[in-house]
């Protein structure tokens, strides 16, 4: 399975986003959070700027949509070039037809749950989608402590994914640094996502590298 490693720059320096993509040239996607102040209590950057980020990024842009209403909103990303698109399955009116329109405008589809939501009602879904996003943390704010209550909710998205002969790839978000991305994989994650373990690092490329490792592992 291939592992990637998709760093946040929600750790980055925000009045430098250009330069802090050119950081990160060595990772498989760049993840890019959007948040509305609405799904959560936090408000970060919109549609334009990922237009742009998108132009001059050299990774492909992995887009976490934490915002209301993606029913409406979504396909704009895809629009705009993201390779990945992640809305949340708390707050798609209809997530079969938003999927398929993201996959027609030429995106990666994505579904995210956050730590209270069972994947069990979804599983249905996992044909229609490319990833399935496991919040290991509550979605809002980087920095937060990997909750190693969701293991259990990885392990059995991975398996659901298994038994129904599909390849969806499963990613985590939140938390996860040289000391938890382990475990993550272990449990059946390959795509990781890492704010303040790659942005807080000295050199984002070593830590990178690490993570890679570790997980592989
Ligand atoms: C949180 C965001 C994460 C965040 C992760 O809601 O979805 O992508 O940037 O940050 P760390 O890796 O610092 O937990
Ligand atoms: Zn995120």
């Amino acid at each position: 399975m291939d592992i990637l490693v998709s760093p946040s720059i929600l750790a980055s320096d925000f009045s430098d986003l250009a330069g802090e993509l050119g950081r990160i040239s060595t990772a498989d996607y760049a993840h890019v959070d959007v948040m509305d102040n609405h799904f959560v209590p936090n408000l970060t950057l919109g549609l334009p700027v990922v237009e742009r980020l998108v132009q001059v990024s050299p990774v492909p842009i992995d887009t976490h949509l934490m915002i209301e209403d993606p029913d409406r909103w979504a396909p704009g990303f895809a629009e705009a070039g993201a390779a990945s698109v992640t809305f949340h399955a708390e707050a798609a009116q209809a997530p079969v037809r938003l999927a398929r329109e993201l996959r027609g405008l030429g995106a990666r589809a994505g579904m995210a749950l956050r730590p209270a939501t069972p994947v069990e009602p979804f599983v249905d879904l996992l044909p229609e989608l490319d990833m399935l996003l496991v919040m290991t943390v509550e979605p809002g704010f980087g920095g937060q402590s990997f909750l190693d209550a969701t293991l259990p909710k990885i392990r059995r998205t991975r398996q659901a994914i298994t038994e129904a002969g599909l390849d969806v790839w499963v990613q985590v978000d939140g938390g996860i640094s040289a000391e938890t991305v382990e475990r993550a994989a272990e449990a059946g994650a390959n795509v990781f996502v890492a704010g303040s373990a790659v942005y807080g690092a000295e050199d984002a490329a070593t830590a990178i590298d690490e993570l890679r490792q570790r997980a592989r592992d």
